[in-house]
């Protein structure tokens, strides 16, 4: 007899760099696990094999603006079908730090590429599949700068890049969250950290 599952839910996190978004993202998939959920948590870029090898790439290496656009496309093209389509279908949930709409913030607002462009390569990489819920940690992109600068390990080739780089990226995050308020749950990333959790964790109850 074929078993079917209802599919899982999609639940990315995003935010600027320096947000906080590691810490809250362990606490939302633990969270979800406690409610019995299956839970399958990933990032981007990486997620795959392959997909970390081009992480590596895409941290590290000198690259044109395209090539980096496409890197990230690339990697997400192999997690979206081996990784992230699969789950959902097996009726796992998919917890992603960060997907698309980093690469329409980051490519997009930070680096000058149309998003008509992006949008493209998105529609090509994974067609009618968009998250459920999307948690935005915003926060000024100076309060994000001082708290990098408080971290001991030298920054990546993103972190290095300048306040008013991050402000666009914040800026671009807050447009898509106000163009899809359905989707988007969008929390006060510059309060502590157990704040910024119990708000999580109110839209998280509401939400599901
Ligand atoms: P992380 O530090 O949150 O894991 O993300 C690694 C960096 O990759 C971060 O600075 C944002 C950047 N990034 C993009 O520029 N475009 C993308 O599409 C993704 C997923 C990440």
């Amino acid at each position: 007899m074929k078993t079917t599952h209802s599919r899982g839910l999609f639940i990315t996190v995003e935010g600027i760099d320096g947000a906080g978004k590691s810490t809250q993202f362990a606490a939302l998939v633990q969270a979800l696990r406690a409610r019995g959920r299956d839970v399958v948590a990933t990032r981007e870029p990486g997620g795959t094999p392959l997909g970390e090898t081009l992480r590596e790439l895409l941290l590290g290496q000198p690259m044109s603006i395209s090539t980096e656009a496409l890197l990230v496309f690339a990697a997400r093209q192999e997690h979206v079908l081996t990784l992230i389509e699969p789950a959902l279908l097996r009726g796992q949930d998919v917890v992603c730090d960060r997907f698309t709409d980093a690469t329409l913030a980051y490519q997009g607002a930070g680096k000058g590429i149309p998003r008509d462009r992006l949008q493209a390569l998105a529609d090509w990489v994974h067609p009618g599949l968009e998250p459920d819920l999307t948690l935005l940690l915003d926060l000024p992109a100076e309060v994000a700068a001082q708290r990098m600068r408080l971290q001991q390990r030298e920054p990546d080739r993103f972190e290095r890049e300048s306040v008013g780089f991050f402000e666009r990226v914040r800026q671009r995050y807050l447009e898509l969250a106000a163009e899809q308020p359905a989707r988007w749950c969008v929390v006060d990333a510059s309060q502590t950290p157990e704040e910024v959790w119990e708000s999580m964790r109110n839209h998280l109850s509401q939400f599901l």
